[in-house]
């Protein structure tokens, strides 16, 4: 059973309220919250405050990808504001396990993001504690970009990796997700996926979300 988890990042902004419930309607399993803070990518998105203020219209979890420098000092206000999973990149933060660790004990469930360019084993040691596992499969920082196909292997060598734990590990993509690559990317282990632009730039969320679930097997 696979999971969607529609990016917010290419909904509406200033109707962000209705496009969640249109969302959720649809069939979303997850919302994806990218928060970039203009210095661990080139974008400036959005801050606790929003995540707050989108808890008050949806139950879906709220899956909060933090791709930002200095995680520590903002996780408790993401926390707060009820993110249900929150992800920090493994490239960003000195001292994973500690992040981890404060992520749990927040109550929270927690996730680390590697880059196209980070391999696999960068996430080894730190397998034994996370609760997902998000492979970036554009360079992070922007919705629209294609799909990084010599990412492919990387999930397969994570599926393998998350498999060997006999935890359950959700493995999360994201970047580049259509319709037309959905089922190689299923087939090489992934179980969630981020979608931004196929959803919100489609006419009908419900088809669009619909497609990516019809092209996996
Ligand atoms: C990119 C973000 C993604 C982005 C995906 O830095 O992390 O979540 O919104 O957008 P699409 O699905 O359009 O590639
Ligand atoms: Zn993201």
């Amino acid at each position: 059973m696979i999971k969607i988890s529609p990016s917010i990042l290419s909904a509406d902004f200033a109707r962000l309220g209705a496009e969640i419930r249109t969302v959720e309607q649809a069939g979303a399993d997850y919302i994806h919250v990218d928060v970039m803070d203009g210095h661990f990518v080139p974008n400036i998105t959005i801050g606790a405050p929003v995540v707050g203020a989108l808890r008050q219209v949806t139950e879906l979890p709220l899956d909060v990808h933090l791709m930002i420098e200095n995680p520590d000092l903002y996780i408790p206000d993401f926390a707060k504001a009820g993110s249900d999973i929150i992800t920090v990149h493994q490239e960003a933060v000195p001292h994973l396990h500690r992040t981890v660790q404060l992520i749990h004990s927040l109550g929270k469930k927690a996730g680390v993001s590697i880059n196209p360019a980070t391999p696999a084993g960068a996430l080894e040691v730190i397998m034994a504690e996370v609760d997902l596992v998000l492979v970036m499969t554009v360079n992070p920082g922007f919705g629209g970009q294609s799909f990084i196909p010599a990412t492919l292997n990387k999930i397969t060598q994570l599926r393998e990796m998350i498999d060997r734990t006999g935890r359950d590990i959700e493995l999360e993509v994201d970047g580049g997700v259509k319709a037309d690559n959905i089922g190689e990317i299923a087939a090489a282990g992934a179980d969630v996926f981020v979608a931004g632009s196929a959803v919100f730039n489609a006419p009908d969320y419900t088809q669009a979300i619909q497609a990516l679930r019809d092209n996996v097997k």
